[in-house]
């Protein structure tokens, strides 16, 4: 069986108040049109248009990539006269074909694949998907006949004993092609909002003895749609309830799931605890037993095991085994930390690697460094990595003593073993086992040995 997909994105969104697509708008880290063509690409369907609209069109193949569509068709619909008039604009640019049409609604992030296989696996003229839902509310009622679905009837264009429906159109349907466009070619704007509304199929479809088959979705949130910001927020609350519950059931153990915010594609390994008022995404890994949070940020982060991250951020970069972020470090853009070092209070750490059992344990600045194993970094140290024009190295080597309030002009070299006073300003590269002190720091010699 071929199925093409189409996708409903077009529409104006005003109820959203934004100069932003509204399929574009996040729910947990991600457009909710890329939890649309995930959801279509869980369930096989690879022959995907979206309906696009201007300000739209330019990042849908993006979203698509990401939701691991290689070749996703745009099609733009302007002006946009309703959902019925987007499939209209969206058939008009398909070779006619004879398999299922999957018509689907970009604005229900909810979305799973699973669904959409169940809709697609009934070979009626149209199988639709349908939920029972709290009232009031502002989807579509199903009118029914018996097992099959008579009309929809749109919440504006109700009767009060319409609206006493408590069976909702979900925004999904498979429709057998020719006679979707049979029934297309139909459409009539003859409602209060003067569109071409999809679900105007359904009479035609009826009328020329169709089945129109109503599919229940188990759970209506699955189908929730998003049409304003509270919806959004709502919408984004459910996701993030059924991640923490997908993580928590494999063994993570989140002590709030009401403030533990996920996205998907993370990776968390068993026996990790998850601390309130965190918030973990762009495919951040971490390892077994360590423990995250409170108020902690982890974006594209890779936390290996044993490690502790408390009340801090970590931001496109690595933490080694056992180590200890935090609390209130900041560690971004490319950092490694290695296995067992210790970034404390009030430290930043950019674009530098730190090897294992470093210790930058207070109010310090490392940024552009390399930093070898076991070196001390004293309270108040500062990489001075920017000169106006460049950031510029700063090389720090092993068992290195680096003094408290140091300022380290970079490009310069800490050769191993070497020791900086309190408040030295190193200018200058300072050799392996020196000592400096003062500013600018000069050499007192090597430390005795100690006998
Ligand atoms: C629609 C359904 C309603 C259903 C609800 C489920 C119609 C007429 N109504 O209502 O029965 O219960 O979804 O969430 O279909 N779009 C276009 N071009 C347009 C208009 C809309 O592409 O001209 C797109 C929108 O971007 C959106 C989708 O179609 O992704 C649905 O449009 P929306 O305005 O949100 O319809 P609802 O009022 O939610
Ligand atoms: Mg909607």
């Amino acid at each position: 069986m071929t199925v093409r997909a189409i996708v409903l994105a077009a529409g104006k969104g005003t109820r959203m108040k934004s100069t932003w697509p509204k399929v574009l708008h996040g729910v947990g880290g991600r457009e909710m049109l890329w939890h649309v063509l995930r959801a279509l690409h869980d369930a096989g369907v690879r022959d995907v248009v979206v309906v696009t609209n201007a300000e739209l069109e330019p990042h849908v193949a993006g979203v698509a990539a990401r939701a691991g569509h290689d070749d996703v068709r745009t099609v733009r619909q302007e002006p946009q006269l309703g959902t019925g008039h987007a499939v209209q604009v969206a058939l008009a640019a398909l070779t006619e074909g004879t398999g299922r049409v999957l018509v689907l609604n970009g604005d229900m992030p909810l979305i799973d694949g699973a669904l959409v296989a169940r809709v697609l696996a009934h070979d009626a003229a149209l199988a639709l998907v349908t939920a029972r839902m709290p009232l009031p509310s502002n989807f579509g009622r199903i009118v029914r006949d018996g097992e099959r679905v008579a009309r929809i009837v749109e919440q504006r264009d109700a009767t009060p004993d319409e609206l006493a429906i408590d069976e909702m159109n979900a925004g999904l349907y498979a429709y057998d092609e020719p006679k979707l466009r049979a029934a297309i070619a139909e459409l009539k704007n003859d409602n209060v909002q003067a569109e071409y509304y999809l679900t105007g199929t359904i009479a035609a479809l009826v009328a020329g003895g169709g089945a129109v088959v109503p599919v229940v979705a188990t759970d209506y949130e699955t189908v929730l749609g998003v049409n304003d910001r509270v919806e959004l927020a709502a919408a984004h609350a459910r996701l993030n309830a059924r991640l923490c519950e997908h993580h928590m059931r494999a063994g993570v153990t989140i002590v709030d799931p009401a403030t533990t915010w996920l996205e998907p594609e993370l990776t968390i390994a068993a026996d990790v605890t998850i601390l309130p008022n965190t918030t973990i995404g762009r495919r951040t890994t971490i390892g077994a037993h360590s423990e995250i949070g409170p108020n902690t940020r982890l974006q594209n982060a890779r936390i290996g095991e044993h490690a502790v991250v408390s009340d801090s951020v970590v931001i496109d970069s690595s933490v080694g085994d056992f180590a200890l972020i935090g609390p209130w470090a900041h560690v971004r853009g490319g950092t490694e930390i290695g296995t067992g070092a210790r970034i404390g209070n009030f430290v930043e750490v950019k674009k530098s690697t730190l090897a294992a059992g470093v210790k930058a344990g207070h109010l310090t600045y490392l940024g552009d460094a390399n930093v070898g194993a076991r070196t001390n970094v004293g309270a108040g140290t500062i990489t001075c990595n920017y000169d106006g024009a460049r950031k510029n190295a700063t090389t720090i080597g092993e068992d290195v003593f680096v003094g408290s309030n140091t300022s380290l002009v970079a490009p310069v070299t800490l050769g191993d073993r070497s020791a900086t006073g309190a408040s030295a300003v190193v200018i200058r590269d300072v050799p392996a086992d020196d000592r400096v002190v003062g500013n600018p720091a000069r050499s007192i010699g090597k430390k005795p040995a100690t006998s």
